[in-house]
């Protein structure tokens, strides 16, 4: 038996490996082909394409040096690329480091645009530059149709003098808000792919109120210490898919919020990090309303929890129709977890009967081990307990070969196939006394 687990962990590690060699050669290979694809347009400008208006920052007065505020070069390219017909495109060229101010772009524009970020966008050090400003914005996209943002650069938040001033690392401090690096706030048909957001002073790609986000080779990087750095936050967002994508960071790796749906997450290698998780929901007794989540393809590693649905008391909504799947764990404390007493403040919260609702959840072909004893736990709500959960083939060991165990409170499901540790469903029953 354990030899047998054993080897399909290997055989599941060699394969997640070759995932991984895949990812990076394809960046290398992206990048490779890009830069000769862009070798003959240095210098003779008349064999870029006529349809396609190029906008190098430089053109706009950006030094990318650095030190030097480019902010301004970036915003008037933005301007004339969104109100040009003819698909225009910003590059950032590799080998500019550009500092970049809080800014914002608005939509719609009238054609597609695309970003080419191929060297670096720096934020400001110093946590004073947002005194006056909305503490919650650093790049800040609004009411964008059709923007693609590509080009394998760096979008470099800085965040360290952030994190030593937050309440979660000295308490002494008041707590308050920090900007997230970069932010799509209703956008529609959104495109990212092969970029490096690191550092961020808060949480680092976010989706609020956006339908169609298509978002690939994305790599998040950020300490394990960092505080509430969220890697990808989808919130009240419809139609996301985010594959073959790297969360490195000291917070969720993938979270969402709000009334989101349709989000398909697939090929996701996180950790450090909390995990992917749906939620917090509910919170002050807000209403929220997550459908139709996949989560395809996941390979967590060191991470605080594995999937994860948590839930405030007196909130309403439901989180439903929602699939995990195919997903490796490597020394995680918490693999599957629901919470629906979640409470993330200083003071224990009051006990109060709403609820959001959690029903129809699956679980299938999840491998791996457990930092802790306790694989599985569902600790669903007395007023709203959890229904509908499936378990099917799942092999939760610990990871130091002991016994791992299931912890139910008001859960209600069914199991197929191998699962261990053994699942603790109640029978329908005990909720009908
Ligand atoms: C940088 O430039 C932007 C845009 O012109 C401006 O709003 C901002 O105040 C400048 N910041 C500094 C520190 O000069
Ligand atoms: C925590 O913050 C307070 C006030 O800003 C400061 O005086 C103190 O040195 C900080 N403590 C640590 C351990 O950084
Ligand atoms: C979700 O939708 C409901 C009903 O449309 C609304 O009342 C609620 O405020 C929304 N919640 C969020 C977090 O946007
Ligand atoms: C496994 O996870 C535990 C708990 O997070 C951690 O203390 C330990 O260092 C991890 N082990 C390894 C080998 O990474
Ligand atoms: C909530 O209820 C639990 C279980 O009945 C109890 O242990 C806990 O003390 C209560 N919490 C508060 C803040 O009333
Ligand atoms: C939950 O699943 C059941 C059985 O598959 C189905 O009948 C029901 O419509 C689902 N509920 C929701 C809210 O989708």
């Amino acid at each position: 038996m354990s030899n047998l687990l054993h080897f399909s962990w290997t055989t599941f590690v060699i394969i997640v490996f070759h995932l991984f060699i895949c990812l990076c050669s394809n960046f290398l290979y992206t990048q490779a082909f890009d830069s000769l694809l862009r070798l003959p347009q240095s210098g003779s400008p008349r064999i870029r394409p006529r349809s396609k208006r190029v906008l190098f920052i430089g053109e706009f007065g950006a030094k990318g040096d650095g030190l030097s505020n480019d902010t301004e070069a970036l915003r008037n390219a933005w301007e004339i690329a969104c109100s040009y017909s003819a698909r225009p495109r910003i590059e950032i060229p590799a080998g500019y480091t550009s500092l970049i101010y809080p800014i914002s772009f608005a939509g719609p524009c009238k054609s597609k645009v695309t970003l080419r970020i191929s060297g670096t966008i720096i934020a400001p050090e110093d946590p004073g530059t947002w005194d006056s400003l909305d503490q919650r914005k650093w790049l800040y996209f609004h009411g964008v149709n059709h923007l693609t943002v590509e080009g394998g650069g760096t979008i470099n938040g800085r965040g360290q003098k952030w994190w030593e001033q937050s309440c979660k690392i000295n308490t002494t401090n008041p707590c308050r808000n920090a900007p997230t690096a970069i932010t799509f706030h209703r956008c529609k048909d959104l495109k990212i792919k092969n970029l490096l957001v690191v550092s961020s002073q808060k949480m680092h790609v976010a989706f609020t109120n956006c339908l169609r986000v298509d978002t690939s080779y994305l790599r998040v990087i950020a300490p394990a210490l960092s505080p509430n750095t969220d890697g990808i936050h989808i919130s009240t967002s419809r139609g996301v898919q985010i594959k073959d994508s790297i969360v490195r960071t000291g917070d969720d790796c993938i979270s969402i919020v709000g009334n989101s749906s349709r989000i398909w997450i697939r090929n996701i290698v996180c950790g450090p990090g909390h995990g992917i998780s749906i939620g917090s929901l509910g919170k002050s007794n807000s209403c929220s309303q997550v459908h139709d989540v996949m989560v395809d393809g996941a390979l967590l590693s060191n991470t605080e929890n594995g999937v994860r649905i948590k839930t405030w008391q007196g909130g309403s909504g439901f989180a439903t129709e929602i699939r995990f799947q195919n997903i490796l764990m490597d020394n995680v404390s918490h693999p599957i977890i629901i919470d629906q007493y979640y409470c993330d403040s200083p003071l224990p919260c009051a006990n109060q009967t709403s609820a959001v609702s959690v029903t129809n959840i699956s679980f299938i072909h999840i491998k791996g081990t457990s930092a802790t004893e306790e694989a599985i736990r569902f600790a669903c709500s007395d007023d709203s307990p959890c229904e509908r959960f499936y378990l099917e083939d799942i092999q939760l060991v610990s990871y130091g070969w002991e016994h791992t165990k299931s912890f139910c409170w008001r859960a209600h499901g069914s199991s197929a196939g191998f699962v261990y540790p053994i699942p603790c469903f109640s029978c329908r029953e005990s909720i009908v006394k």
